[in-house]
């Protein structure tokens, strides 16, 4: 008799994206009236109660305030998860403070990794004294030639600007300025499956050819999407989970706490 059982699919490997966390050194640091430590460790149980990850890609902002004490906090929440971290950083860290104090005991700011039949690439697209995105040209050579390297390999790439205007002004003046040098790179190099990134505190998703391209929300304060000019929207924080599959496709969804962590602060104009 044949057998007509389909072939089980290849288990994938699952990725927890956490972004824009915020923390401070006061462990009572709020931002418009959230705690951002409370936020962060309520998603990171969510994460833990959907089935943990393989891997933490931490795409940006984790320190508010870019201090040694807030990168102690992000290593003693993050750890909780017992999978290795990958950390990037946001306009709001202070990027030789993280690669230094995220980078031993499980926390990894590198350039690539492999997991499963998967690479990821991480860039820095942070400015020094700017909330605004750029890739430098050493964080492009570097990209093209981490892709070259692995030709067979399918690619995430993860970084923290925005590199597509998202449709929401006062943020898309804040997005990678020079877009095309990076997306030259992407379309050289047909591995890529997808890029991910934080910094707008917003779902986004859009395809660019046969790259997927996506946002993920903050794990505290979340932006209202269109919006001119800076508002919140009253949404639960979550996180972006990514199955990995050998043969190069991936699943990806966001998952939101059940409720608000806290109440925002309405009334600010900023944060
Ligand atoms: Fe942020």
């Amino acid at each position: 008799m044949p057998d007509n059982t389909p072939a089980a699919q290849p288990a994938p490997v699952r990725i927890a994206q956490i972004t824009d966390t915020h923390l401070y050194a006061d462990p009572n640091g709020a931002l418009l009236g959230l705690n951002t430590r409370r936020c962060l460790q309520a998603v990171i149980e969510l994460a833990l109660q959907s089935g943990g990850a393989d891997l933490v890609v931490a795409s940006g902002d984790l320190a508010h305030d870019g201090t040694v004490e807030a990168y102690r906090q992000v290593r003693t929440c993050f750890s909780r998860i017992g999978a290795a971290v990958c950390c990037l950083p946001g306009n709001h860290d202070e990027a030789g403070a993280l690669r230094e104090h995220l980078n031993q005991n499980g926390f990894h700011s590198i350039r690539s990794r492999c997991l499963g039949a998967w690479q990821l690439v991480f860039l820095d697209s942070t400015v020094a004294g700017s909330e605004g995105g750029h890739l430098a040209a050493s964080e492009l050579e570097a990209l093209d030639a981490a892709l070259q390297d692995r030709p067979d390999a399918p690619a995430l790439v993860c970084l923290h600007h925005q590199p597509v205007e998202i449709g929401s002004r006062w943020l898309d003046t804040m997005k990678v300025d020079n877009p095309e040098a990076f997306f030259a790179i992407i379309d050289r190099h047909p591995q890529v499956r997808a890029v991910v990134w934080g910094h707008v505190h917003q779902a986004f998703e859009q395809r660019r050819n046969e790259v997927m391209l996506l946002a993920t929300p903050s794990t505290c304060l979340q932006f209202l999407p269109g919006s001119e000019q800076f508002a919140v929207e009253q949404i639960p924080p979550g996180f972006r989970w990514l199955d990995l599959y050998p043969d190069g496709s991936l699943q990806t969804g966001i998952k939101r706490l059940p409720q608000m962590p806290g109440t925002i602060d309405l009334s600010a104009r900023g944060y």
